[in-house]
């Protein structure tokens, strides 16, 4: 398939070229956009058809459902169920947002989109080209990131194009997400509200937001997965990769076994280790280690190294987002 490639430039928002890709959208063709978090490759979320093809292109298992993007809090009510109690006022609140959110769907919403689901993942993507590229569709836009399954997400325009070109019909080129890391989810459909996956929209910021957010089970193997995608390889680099303390990597690489590995770790330890490093940023600036966080993986996979290890860091703010990316795609060093 032949991919068209449109430039849009964040700043001053061309709506006759961001037609295009809504027309392709509206003739259930998938369309690959920046939102704030990650890249998404999107399809109208009312089409088994268009769905299809964005779990064909992805390589996506057919049992782990797309979240839906609307432009507006507002058009929820097009893919919930009527019967579903929904928080208005505190979504239109915190909307648009790193954050999605679990309810019942309606029957307008297609069923390969849920995989079959009786629920909707909803989100209201808090970037520009995303929002205008939704309104012109004028169909609510299922859209996984987009990603080949199973490798890092995307955060800029030349891995979407270099990972995806042939396999869709049209790829946005926009400015870089600014998280550079998946949405929150949260399930709405039990009381109290449950912390689905951890993201860019923090915890402290939920819990402020809602009361109480039970978090069972989120960070570890489960035996039922909250969300399908929780039984699948994630986010990994292609080459293996190891995580430690800061102080653990220093040493690994002040030994010749320290030779074989790249070492993905924050500038503070960065001066301390010895060999070949890749910066996540500064130790006490989790947003900018999420930003970096997947570009340090396709970094790896890039490097001559065979393989990498990574530094750990602090649990709070979007660093329990950081460390659940990193514990999924990587294995405890000894
Ligand atoms: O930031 C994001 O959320 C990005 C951008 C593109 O919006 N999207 C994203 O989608 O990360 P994806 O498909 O990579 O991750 C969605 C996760 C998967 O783990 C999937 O299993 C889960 O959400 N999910 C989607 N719908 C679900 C449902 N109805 N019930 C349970 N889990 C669901
Ligand atoms: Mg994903």
């Amino acid at each position: 398939m032949r991919t068209e490639i449109i430039r849009i430039d964040p700043k001053n928002i061309d709506s006759n070229k961001l037609a295009v890709a809504a027309e392709v959208i509206r003739n259930n063709g998938t369309v690959v956009f920046p939102t704030e978090t990650v890249y998404g490759l999107g399809g109208s979320a009312y089409s088994d058809v268009a769905c299809r093809k964005i779990y064909a292109a992805k390589g996506r298992p057919a049992d782990n459902p797309l979240i839906v993007h609307i432009a507006d809090t507002q058009d929820i009510f097009r893919v919930v169920s009527e019967d579903q109690d929904i928080p208005m006022e505190k979504l239109s609140k915190l909307w648009p947002a790193p954050l999605s959110v679990m309810l019942r769907k309606n029957r307008l919403v297609s069923d390969v989109c849920t995989a079959g689901l009786g629920t909707v993942v909803v989100r209201c993507p808090d970037n520009p080209i995303a929002t205008e590229l939704i309104r012109l569709s004028g169909v609510p836009i299922a859209a996984p990131s987009a990603n080949l399954a199973g490798m890092p997400s995307i955060v800029d325009a030349t891995d979407a194009i270099l990972d995806l070109d042939g396999k869709v019909d049209v790829i946005i080129e926009g400015e870089s997400p600014r998280y550079g890391l998946e949405s929150t989810i949260i399930d709405l459909t039990s009381q109290p509200y449950r912390l689905m996956r951890p993201g860019a929209f923090t915890l402290e910021d939920l819990q402020y937001a809602f009361g109480q957010i039970v978090l069972q089970n989120t960070m570890e193997e489960v035996k039922v997965p909250l969300t399908p995608g929780m039984k699948y390889r994630h986010y990994s680099p292609k080459k293996v990769l190891y995580r430690a303390d800061p102080d653990d990597l220093v040493e690994l690489s002040r030994t010749d076994e320290g030779n074989k590995y790249a070492f993905l770790c924050s500038e503070e330890t960065g001066n301390r280790v010895e060999g070949y490093k890749i910066t996540l940023g500064k130790r006490g600036d989790l947003y900018t280690i999420a930003y970096n966080l997947f570009r340090s993986f396709r970094a790896l996979d890039r490097s001559t190294k065979s393989m990498g290890i990574i530094e750990t860091f602090p649990e709070n703010g979007i660093g329990l987002a950081v460390m659940n990316r990193i514990n999924k795609a990587s294995v405890r060093f000894r």
